[in-house]
């Protein structure tokens, strides 16, 4: 019983249960072998899947410092870690640290570099704030290998509209929580990227009105 209520504890998303296969059904036309960063894991249940579909992958899932405790809690709950799966690693993209400052010390603990070849974020961008999103954007080419593969999945906005009206009302609810979350333009990432050595690749219209957006650093 007392195992019952802690599985019931870990905090669990539908929506990643819905979107993890159309999600590995890209990534599965990308992956090969190689090191990818995740940002901001949630729940885990991507990281622990992914983890498992892509075995030639080795998956480091990293979050904000509040959120370690759900990687944590999956981990005691699952019989069988994933071999290629690193966590949790804490990270938030914020103004006083850099991207690569924050992973630095964490990965030399077991002889990583810190270069990444591939880069995953789900429904990261939206949360994140106009600021958090643009240093971010301007910081991420330093802790990626040349050629690295970048994926973001979430609702964007192109040409300045947005995609459905679900989202349009998804966009209203996120600003009157008042903390600078909103669906981003994809045009204004895609700007900032550029400027700093990656480059735009495809756009992939997945169900819910979300894409997933892969990028190549140069
Ligand atoms: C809606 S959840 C998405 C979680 C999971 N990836 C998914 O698809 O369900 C948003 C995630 O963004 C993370 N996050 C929020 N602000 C962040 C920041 N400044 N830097 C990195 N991650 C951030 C949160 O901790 C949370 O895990």
């Amino acid at each position: 019983m007392m195992m019952t209520m802690e599985m019931s504890q870990i905090p669990f998303s539908e929506a990643c249960e819905r979107n993890k296969e159309p999600i590995r059904e890209v990534l599965l036309k990308y992956l090969r072998r190689g090191h990818l960063l995740e940002m901001g894991f949630g729940t885990a249940q991507h990281a622990f899947y992914f983890a498992n579909q892509f075995p030639n992958i080795k998956w480091f899932a990293s979050d904000v410092a509040e959120n370690q405790h759900t990687f944590i809690q999956r981990q005691n709950q699952t019989k069988e870690l994933p071999p290629n799966l690193w966590g949790p690693l804490e990270l938030r993209a914020r103004f006083d640290k850099t991207l690569s400052e924050q992973l630095s010390p964490q990965l030399s603990q077991i002889n990583y570099s810190s270069k990444f070849d591939y880069f995953f974020t789900a429904n990261t961008l939206h949360i994140m704030s106009l600021e958090e999103v643009e240093i971010f954007c301007q910081q991420v080419h330093e802790i990626l290998s040349t050629g690295a593969l970048l994926f973001f999945y979430g609702p964007f906005k192109f040409r300045g509209e947005f995609t459905s009206v679900s989202n349009a009302n998804f966009d209203q609810n996120l600003r009157s929580r008042g903390v600078g979350s909103c669906i981003k333009d994809f045009e204004w990432i895609r700007d900032i990227l550029k400027n700093h050595k990656i480059e735009f690749s495809e756009r992939n219209d997945l169900p819910a009105n979300n894409q997933l957006l892969v990028f190549r650093s140069s």
